[in-house]
């Protein structure tokens, strides 16, 4: 066994000082994360209440296994948006009659459950895990379908949530729908689509059209329960395969059917595994405030991994990105930790070779991101830093064995993609607190802004007003930082969620679970050309 040092002085002020930091900015995510729990807020809670109805996450605590973890997706989707934070729908990963399973749940007391732009991508987000991952997927319907006033967003893209039902079924991936209440018009197409539907007596309204829209369009009187009851459908229809007498029994006939999916996965579990050594309340206080100052990603490898065993690949070579190997909840992993912040040539070809590495061996990679990108400057540009860059880029996106990132510190420019940001697609996509994103810093976006425009006004023969740029400056840095931060991205679904650092292992154990329902197979070739 290779087990990790530490040099942290868990006493020392520094890591006080960053722990403070951090305890401040989990409570700031806390709120956040208590609105979309919050859902409608109590007006429209009591009222469903008041109607004998179980709220959303009420839904899901009954379907899992008792005393299973949920791993929930995209909490905080449409934060800073007009929508309200959790965009009016519960997603995560939770396990059914010992199924993993992924679990969509309307929220109805958020207008309705409509489902706002936001909406429509958690739920897309949800598909794409399940797709990937081989996942059953548990509809929770009760939904007013469009947000109305926001149709032109969704109307279009929103049809892709209904092709992706019937790809998973085509897929062998079961899909489960327990319709609640409402679920018309397009929403109609999600117990439709689905492999399996429940309906509720006096509960589930499934049809296109309601009563107004039936009269205006044909003249036709009619009433929601002919029209789309669960009677009607268990009896005459066809579209519910099972009746259901009240909530709790639709439940209970959701896991009854998970119980008969003979949904197998292809790898055994591997057990319990031993703990890190040490103690993960120190993961708090190794990002400082500052992303400048730079810090030992093995401090965190030392405070995930299994035993805190790592063996390190190359090293003394490239040393401002640490690759290496390890296991985490018994799983085995790669991982490629971002150290001095700056990716080299060195760190670009070790990396590319590390990813190659992975995928011989069918290992599952993690990356720990803390970097400002690429290295720039005239040595760099004739060293080939966008060749070799190039390559690292190459080997992440023809990379095959699943890859988890999770945006520690700074995820900048280019650094950010070859570190498998989320346009290559990683299997799961987590941030700290701590963590920042964007084209790059906003002193650098600031100043590059500054010098283009001073250049810009001397080649027209203008002067340039010096307070006018101060001010400019000030102003975009203030607008890049804020869109920076993790809530930031989370609202727009650009990760999985913000996590709290001390919850790293447990959501990455998860993680690596739900990989595993997939066929873990690297690529064997099959790299685009590498520029050498
Ligand atoms: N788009 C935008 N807002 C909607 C909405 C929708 N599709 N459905 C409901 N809302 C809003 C309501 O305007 C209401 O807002 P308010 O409280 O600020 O006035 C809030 O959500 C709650 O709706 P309410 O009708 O009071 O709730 P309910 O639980 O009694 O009924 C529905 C829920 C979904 C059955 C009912 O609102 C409805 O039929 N909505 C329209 C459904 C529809 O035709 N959708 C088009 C499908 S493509």
């Amino acid at each position: 066994m290779t087990r990790l040092a530490t040099t942290l002085d868990p006493r020392g002020p520094e890591h006080l000082a960053h722990r403070e930091a951090a305890l401040e900015r989990l409570a700031a995510l806390a709120d956040e994360h208590a609105k979309a729990l919050a859902g409608g807020g109590p007006k429209y809670t009591e009222r469903h209440r008041a109607r004998g109805k179980l709220l959303a996450r009420e839904r899901v605590e009954l379907l899992l296994d008792p005393d299973t973890p949920f791993l929930e997706l995209s909490p905080l989707a449409a934060w800073g948006s007009d929508y309200p934070v959790g965009a009016s729908m519960v997603t995560g990963i939770g396990t059914v009659e010992g199924v993993e399973c992924v679990v969509v749940a309307n929220d109805p007391t958020v207008r309705g459950g409509a489902s706002n732009p936001w909406t429509l991508k958690k739920a897309l987000r949800a598909n794409e895990i399940a797709l990937a991952n081989r996942l059953p997927v548990i509809s929770l319907v009760e939904s007013g379908g469009a947000d109305l006033p926001s149709q032109k967003e969704i109307f279009i893209p929103g049809g892709a949530i209904f092709r992706d039902l019937t790809r998973l079924s085509a897929a062998g991936i079961p899909t489960v729908a327990v319709v609640f209440g409402n679920s018309t018009a397009g929403g109609a197409y999600i117990p439709g689509m689905s492999d399996h539907t429940v309906m509720i007596k006096d509960r589930s309204k499934v049809f296109l059209g309601g009563p107004p829209l039936v009269k205006m369009a044909t003249g036709e009187e009619s009433d929601d329960e002919s029209l789309g009851g669960a009677d009607m459908h268990a009896r005459t229809s066809g579209l519910a395969d099972h009746y259901a007498v009240d909530e709790q029994d639709a439940i209970r006939q959701a896991r009854r059917i998970v119980a008969r999916l003979n949904h197998r996965k292809p790898y055994p579990d591997p057990g319990p595994a031993p703990e890190p050594l040490y103690d993960p309340e120190e993961l708090l206080g190794i990002v400082p405030s500052d992303l400048r100052t730079p810090f030992d990603p093995r401090e965190v490898v030392a405070r995930i991994v299994d035993a805190s065993d790592f063996d390190e690949f190359k090293p003394l070579y490239g040393t401002s990105l640490v690759t290496g190997w390890a296991a985490l909840h018994g799983y085995p992993v790669g991982i490629l930790a971002n150290a001095q912040g700056v990716l080299f040539s060195e760190e670009s070809q070790k990396a590319a070779q590390f990813i190659q590495l992975a995928n011989q061996r069918d290992i599952p990679l993690l990356f720990l991101h803390n970097t400002t990108g690429y290295m720039v400057g005239k040595e760099y540009e004739q060293g080939g830093i966008v060749k070799h860059g190039s390559m690292m880029i190459n080997a992440v996106s023809n990379s095959r064995v699943p890859h988890l990132s999770v945006l520690i510190g700074a995820s900048y420019g280019a650094g950010h993609y070859g570190m498998c940001g989320r346009a290559y697609e990683p299997r799961f996509l987590f941030a700290w607190p701590s963590a920042k994103s964007a084209v790059m810093g906003p002193q650098q976006l600031a100043g590059v802004l500054s010098i283009v425009a001073r250049q810009s006004a001397a080649a027209k023969g203008q002067p340039y007003d010096e307070e006018q740029d101060a001010g400019m400056r000030a102003f975009v840095e203030a607008q890049i930082e804020s869109e920076s931060l993790p809530m930031f991205l989370s609202g727009r679904i650009y990760d999985d969620g913000v996590i709290d650092p001390r919850d790293t292992r447990t959501v990455l154990g998860l993680c690596l679970s739900a990989v595993h329902n997939a066929p873990v197979e690297g690529a064997r070739g099959g790299f685009g050309v590498f520029r050498m």
